[in-house]
C-alpha cells in the first residue's frame, strides 16, 4: 500500500477517467478554470481528508459561481463516510460517489442534469463494479490490473474495511482476460492491485475457486507479460503456495511488499493483525530460501497507542532481522470509527516523530547497503521513459524496484534490456546499456 495514500485511488481515478471518455466524450485536465466537471476522489488512509475535501470544495465554488454549469462529483473514502452530509455541508456538489460506484458516475451526472437535484450513490453494489470496468487501454509497457476490492481484516487503526467494503475478487477468466488484452497492446510488466491480494479467491468457470498462488501461475503463462508485480498482501494469507511460486515462477519479481505494521507482539494483538514477530519472520525466511536475494519492502505503524519504548526497540530489532529494502512508516493517526481512535494514547508526538526519524535511518541504511551490493551486477531491466537527468538518457526499473537511468536511445522505452550497475545514489542507480532484447 504504497504512497498509495491509495494506489487503490490512483487506479480508481485512471478507471474513471477513461469511463468518462467513453461515456460521456470528457478528456482530462489538470486545469480547474477550463474543466466542466470536476471529480475529487480522496483517501483517508492514513491523514484526515475530510476538512481538506471540504476546504477544496469551498475554492471550487467560487469557480462554480462563475459558471454555473459546472459540475462537481466527490468520492473516494471521504464521500463513502459523509454520503449525504457532504450535500448538506456544500450543497453545489452535484454528485457523491463511494469506491463501489464509481462505474455509476455517467449515469448519476445524467440523472443530476434530468432532476435537477443532487445525485448521492455509495451504496456497496457487491460485485457489479468489476462488471463495469471499461476495456482496458495499455500506456506503456506496464498496466495495473485490479483482482480483488476491499478488506475483511479490520485491523483496529483502519477504515478501509468501512469505506471499502469486504473482500471481493474478481472471476478468474476476467483477470486472465484483461491481462492477454493488455500484453496484446504491448503490456510487458503487470501489478495486479488490491487490499489485501493474497486474500484472492477467484470464481473459475467449473464454479471452483483459484487461489492466489493458482492465479499468478496462469498468469505468469500469458505470452509478452514478463514480470509480474502485486501490492499489497498481508501476512496473516501469505501461504506455502504463494511462497512456492518464487521457486517456479522467474516472471515473479523478486521484490515483495508485506505490510508488518509493527515489531512487538503486544501492538500486533491490540491491532488485531493476527500474527506474531515470529511468524512474520518465519515467512521472511521461507521466502528468502524460495528466492535468493528477495527484497521485501514493509509499511510500519510507529506511536501506536499504547506502544512502549520496549515495544518499539521490538520493531528496530525486526527491522535488523530483516533487512527491509523499503518502508512506508509513519506516525499513527486516529481514523474516526475505528476501534483503535478510542484508545488512550499517552506518548507524545515528539517521541513518536523521533522513533520515525530512528526506523526510517535505519531502513534507508539497509536499502543504501543493498543497492551497494548491485554495484557491478547484471541487471535485466524494463524501460520506462526518458530520464528526469536529460538528453540521451533512459529511465528503466530493476526486478527489486530500483530506478536505474543509463545513456540510451529511446527505441529501447518500452523493451527489456540488459544493464551492468555502476553507481549508486541514495535514490536510484546508474548503469550502461549491455545488451538488447
Ligand atoms: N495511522 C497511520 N498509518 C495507517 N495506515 C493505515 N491506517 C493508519 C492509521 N490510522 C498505514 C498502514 C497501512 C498503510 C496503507 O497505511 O501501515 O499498511
Ligand atoms: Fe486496513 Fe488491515 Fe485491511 Fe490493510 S489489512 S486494508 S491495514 S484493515
Amino acid at each position: 500500500m504504497r504512497s498509495f495514500g491509495c494506489q487503490m485511488n490512483d487506479y480508481d481515478t485512471g478507471r474513471l477517467s477513461d469511463l468518462l471518455r467513453d461515456a460521456q466524450s470528457y478528456e482530462r485536465t489538470e486545469n480547474l478554470e477550463e474543466a466542466d466537471l470536476v471529480v475529487i476522489n480522496t483517501c483517508s488512509i492514513r491523514e484526515k481528508a475530510q476538512e481538506k475535501v471540504f476546504s477544496d470544495l469551498g475554492r471550487i465554488r467560487e469557480v462554480k459561481k462563475e459558471r454555473p454549469e459546472m459540475r462537481i462529483a466527490v468520492g473516494g473514502c471521504v464521500a463513502s463516510q459523509e454520503g449525504e452530509n457532504i450535500l448538506k455541508r456544500a450543497p453545489w456538489v452535484d454528485v457523491v460517489f463511494g469506491p463501489q460506484t464509481l462505474h455509476r458516475v455517467p449515469e448519476l451526472l445524467d440523472e443530476r442534469t434530468r432532476t435537477g437535484r443532487a445525485q448521492v450513490d455509495v451504496s456497496f453494489p457487491e460485485i457489479e463494479k468489476f462488471d463495469h470496468l471499461p476495456t482496458p487501454e495499455a500506456h506503456g509497457a506496464t498496466a495495473f490490473v485490479s483482482i480483488m476490492e476491499g478488506c475483511s481484516k479490520y485491523c483496529s487503526y483502519c477504515v478501509v474495511p468501512y469505506t471499502r467494503g469486504e473482500e471481493i475478487s474478481r472471476p478468474l477468466v476476467d483477470v486472465l482476460v484483461e491481462i492477454a488484452q493488455l500484453a496484446d497492446q504491448g503490456v510487458k510488466e503487470v501489478t495486479l492491485l488490491g487490499q489485501n491480494v493474497n486474500a484472492y479467491r477467484g470464481v473459475t468457470p467449473e464454479g471452483d475457486t483459484a487461489d492466489f498462488a493458482l492465479l499468478l501461475d496462469y498468469v505468469g503463462q500469458i505470452d509478452g507479460i514478463e514480470r509480474i508485480r502485486y501490492t499489497t498482501s498481508h501476512p496473516r494469507e501469505f501461504t506455502q503456495r504463494i511462497i512456492d511460486c518464487y521457486e517456479r515462477n522467474p516472471k515473479l519479481v523478486s521484490h515483495v511488499h508485506l505490510p508488518v505494521q509493527s515489531g512487538s507482539d503486544r501492538v500486533l494483538a491490540a491491532m488485531k493483525r493476527g500474527y506474531t514477530a515470529l511468524e512474520y519472520k518465519s515467512i521472511v525466511r521461507r521466502l528468502k530460501k524460495a528466492r535468493p536475494g528477495i527484497s521485501i519492502a514493509t509499511d510500519i505503524i510507529v506511536g501506536f497507542p499504547g506502544e512502549t519504548a520496549e515495544d518499539f526497540e521490538e520493531t528496530m530489532k525486526l527491522v535488523e532481522d530483516v533487512g527491509f529494502d523499503a518502508s512506508f512508516s509513519f506516525v499513527f493517526s486516529p481514523r474516526p470509527g475505528t476501534p483503535a481512535a478510542r484508545l488512550p494514547d499517552d506518548t507524545p508526538y515528539e517521541v513518536k516523530i523521533e522513533r520515525l526519524q530512528r526506523l526510517q535511518a535505519a531502513i534507508d541504511a539497509h536499502a543504501q547497503r543493498i543497492s551497494e551490493s548491485m554495484l557491478g551486477n547484471l541487471e535485466r531491466v524494463l524501460v520506462l521513459g526518458p530520464a528526469r537527468r536529460g538528453e540521451g538518457y533512459l529511465m528503466a526499473r530493476t526486478d527489486n524496484n530500483r530506478i536505474v537511468n543509463f545513456p540510451g536511445s529511446p527505441e529501447l522505452i518500452n523493451r527489456m534490456v540488459t544493464v551492468r550497475i555502476t553507481e549508486v545514489y541514495p535514490h536510484s542507480l546508474g548503469g550502461e546499456l549491455v545488451q538488447e532484447d
